[in-house]
C-alpha cells in the first residue's frame, strides 16, 4: 500500500517511513549513491540508494519508465531543489520492488526530447506521460467538472442521445455507417445531437445537457477534428437572454473555478452586420483594436476597381512592414474572398503605393485618410461587401499577430446575434441555412433574404466557441422553412416526417446552445494546437497514427454489409 503521492512530501514530513510508487523517470549514479528521480501523476520525488542498502545492486539495473515501489525513510536533502514542491526532502530507501521493466522508449521522459509530432502520436500514451502533455488533459477534467457543477445547480438534466442516427443538417459532411441487417442503408453519426436535444424538449424533459461526441466529416485545422465534443445545452421555455445568461454563468465559473480568473458578464454584443462592417468577420478578436472602415474609390477613377467595394484598415506603424510581408498579407486576402489587396504607406510626409499615380492631390489624400507618419493604408476589394470585408478581416488577425497588437492575458468575450438566417451557398447554387433549419428567424413574414435569425454565437478571442438559437417549434413554421431552403416535400417527409410530426403533439417554445468544449479546453491552457487537448487525436490528415486507423477490413465483414469496390483503374 502505498502512503503518499509523489509531490506531497515535505520537509515536515522528515523521519517517516513512507512507501511510494511509480516510473523511473531519471536515474543518476554519483560517488557511490544511486539517485532516482521518481515520477507518478502528481510529480517528481527523489530516491537515493546507499551502498550498503540490501537492493543496491537491483537498484543499479533500474532504467527509464521501470515502475518501481519504494519503501524508505524521509531525509532533508543537503543540495536543495527550488524548483520541485518537493525539492527540499529525498527518500533514503529501505526497499525496493520492480513492478515491471520497460523497453527503451521513442519518446525521451525524464529528459529534453525533440520528437517530431508524427512520433508523438504514433506514441501517444507515452507522450501523455510527460507533464507538459497531460496537463492539458487534467485542465480538461476539471473543465468539464465545473461546466457540470453548474448545470447540475441549475437543475438540468444529464442525458445521453444515440450515436447511431439518421443525417443531421449542421452543414458538414456526414460519416457513414452501413447497415448489416439492411444492406444499402446507412446510419449516420451525428454531427450535433440536434434533433434529438429537441425532441427530449417535446418528450417534456425540460433541461438538457450533454457532453457530446460530434462527427464531421470536414477538412481539418488547427481548431477542428473529425470528432469533438460539444457541451450540449437545450432548455423547454427558454428565450435568448436566458441562454445567454445561464452561458455567462458557465463561463464565469468554470474560469474562476480552474484558472481562478474573474471575467465580468454580461458580455458586449455586436450583430453580425457591425462584426462584418467593423471587424470583417463573424468571430472577430476584441484583444485589439484596429478597425475596419469604407473606402471611397469613385474620385480616384482607378480602373480595376470601377465596379468594386473597397473596404479599408489602417495600420499605425505600419509602413515599415516589407514587400515580402505584404505579399503574404495579399495572399491572405486572396485565400478569403477577396480580389486583393492594395498598399499605401506614408512615411516621412511621402506616400508611396501601387494606386499612387491615380492620387492627384496627395496631400488631401492623406487628410481624408487621417494618414499619419509611418501608417500603412490597406484596401481590400471584391464584387461583393461581405467578401471585402471577410478578406481584410483575415488581413486584421494577421496583422496584430505581426505586430503582436494581442495582449495574452486579456480575455474578449463576446455574443454575436442578429444573423442572416439564410445564406447563399456557392457550391448548392441555394440558399443554405446559417445555423441549420430549426432556427427561428425573428420576423418570418417578410423577404428570405432579409430574415434575422434568433441565433447568438459566443465567441473568445477570435475563436467560435459556441453557437446556438431559439427554436422552430410549431409545425407549420418548420414546414416553410424546409420550403424556404428549397427541400421537396418529397425529401421532407423522407428525412424529416418523424420531426414535423413530433412538433404536433404539442411542442413547447425551447432554444438552447452547443459550447465546443476542446477549444475551450484550447483557450483557458493557452494553446492554439487542437491535439494538445484531445487524448487521441487524428492528424491534420484525418489519421490516427497510434491505431493506423483509418484501416482496410477484411472481406468477410465487406460481404456480410453487402459492400464491394470498384477496382480502380
Ligand atoms: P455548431 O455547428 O455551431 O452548432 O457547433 C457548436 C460548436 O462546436 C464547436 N465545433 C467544433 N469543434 C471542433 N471541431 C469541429 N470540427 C467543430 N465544429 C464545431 C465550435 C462550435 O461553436 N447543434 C448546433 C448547436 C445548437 O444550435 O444548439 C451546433 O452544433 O465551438
Amino acid at each position: 500500500m502505498i502512503t503518499h503521492k509523489n509531490n506531497e512530501l515535505r520537509l515536515k514530513d522528515i523521519n517517516k517511513t513512507i512507501t511510494v510508487r511509480g516510473w523511473v523517470h531519471r536515474r543518476r549514479d554519483l560517488g557511490g549513491l544511486i539517485f532516482v528521480d521518481l515520477r507518478d501523476l502528481s510529480g517528481l520525488i527523489q530516491l537515493v540508494f546507499k551502498p550498503d542498502n540490501k537492493d543496491y545492486q537491483l537498484a543499479q539495473t533500474l532504467k527509464q519508465e521501470y515502475v518501481i515501489s519504494v519503501s524508505g525513510i524521509v531525509r532533508e536533502r543537503e543540495a536543495k531543489n527550488k524548483d520541485l514542491l518537493t525539492g527540499e526532502i529525498e527518500v533514503d530507501v529501505t526497499s525496493l520492488s520492480i513492478l515491471n521493466t520497460a523497453k527503451q522508449p521513442p519518446i525521451q521522459i525524464g529528459y529534453a526530447d525533440n520528437a517530431n509530432e508524427e512520433t508523438r502520436l504514433k506514441y501517444r500514451y507515452l507522450d501523455l506521460r510527460k507533464k507538459t502533455v497531460n496537463h492539458f488533459l487534467l485542465a480538461r477534467h476539471k473543465i468539464m467538472q465545473s461546466l457540470r457543477t453548474t448545470l447540475l445547480k441549475a437543475e438540468f438534466l444529464e442525458l445521453e442521445t444515440p450515436i447511431l442516427g439518421k443525417s443531421t443538417p449542421e452543414g458538414a459532411r456526414d460519416f457513414l455507417v452501413p447497415s448489416r441487417l439492411y444492406h444499402g442503408n446507412f446510419y449516420a453519426l451525428p454531427q450535433s445531437p440536434q434533433i434529438y436535444k429537441q425532441l427530449y424538449m417535446i418528450s417534456g424533459l425540460e433541461k438538457y445537457f450533454q457532453f457530446a461526441k460530434c462527427f464531421r466529416d470536414e477538412d481539418l485545422r488547427s481548431d477542428r477534428q473529425l470528432e469533438f465534443t460539444q457541451l450540449d445545452i437545450e432548455a423547454s421555455f427558454y428565450q435568448e437572454e436566458e441562454v445567454i445568461s445561464l452561458v455567462e454563468e458557465l463561463m464565469k465559473n468554470v474560469f474562476l473555478d480552474v484558472l481562478k480568473l474573474e471575467i465580468k458578464a454580461p458580455f458586449k454584443r455586436i450583430s453580425y452586420q457591425e462584426a462584418l462592417q467593423k471587424y470583417g468577420s463573424d468571430k472577430p478578436d476584441l484583444r485589439y483594436q484596429l478597425e475596419l472602415e469604407d473606402f471611397d474609390h469613385r474620385p480616384f477613377n482607378i480602373p480595376f476597381l470601377a465596379a468594386k467595394i473597397t473596404r479599408k484598415l489602417t495600420v499605425n506603424d505600419g509602413a515599415h512592414l516589407t514587400r515580402k510581408e505584404l505579399d503574404l498579407l495579399t495572399a491572405e486576402a486572396k485565400k478569403n474572398h477577396g480580389d486583393g489587396l492594395i498598399f499605401l504607406k506614408y512615411q516621412q510626409e511621402k506616400l508611396t503605393g501601387s494606386i499612387l499615380k491615380f492620387i492627384e492631390n496627395e496631400k488631401e489624400f492623406v487628410k481624408d485618410n487621417n494618414l499619419k507618419d509611418g501608417d500603412l493604408l490597406l484596401i481590400s476589394f471584391s464584387d461583393d461587401y461581405e467578401k471585402a470585408s471577410l478578406s481584410l478581416g483575415a488581413v486584421r488577425k494577421e496583422i496584430a499577430s505581426k505586430l503582436a497588437l494581442i495582449k495574452p492575458e486579456k480575455l474578449a468575450f463576446l455574443w454575436v446575434v442578429d444573423f442572416p438566417l439564410f445564406e447563399f451557398s456557392e457550391e448548392e447554387n441555394r440558399f443554405v441555412a446559417r445555423h441549420h433549419p430549426f432556427t427561428q428567424a425573428k420576423d418570418f413574414r417578410i423577404e428570405p433574404k432579409k430574415m434575422i435569425a434568433r441565433a447568438y454565437d459566443l465567441v473568445l478571442n477570435g475563436y467560435e466557441l459556441g453557437g446556438g438559437s431559439i427554436r422552430i417549434h410549431q409545425q407549420q413554421e418548420q414546414e416553410k422553412m424546409f420550403a424556404l431552403l428549397g427541400l421537396d416535400k418529397e425529401e421532407v417527409k423522407n428525412r424529416f416526417g418523424f420531426f414535423l410530426e413530433a412538433l404536433s403533439y404539442g411542442t413547447p417554445p425551447h432554444g438552447g446552445i452547443a459550447l465546443g468544449l476542446d477549444r475551450l479546453v484550447m483557450l483557458m491552457t493557452n494553446t492554439s494546437n487542437i491535439r494538445d487537448v484531445i487524448a487521441f487525436p487524428k492528424t491534420q490528415n484525418a489519421r490516427d497514427l497510434m491505431l493506423a486507423a483509418p484501416s482496410e477490413v477484411s472481406s468477410l465483414q465487406l460481404e456480410e454489409l453487402g459492400i464491394s469496390f470498384k477496382k480502380e483503374k
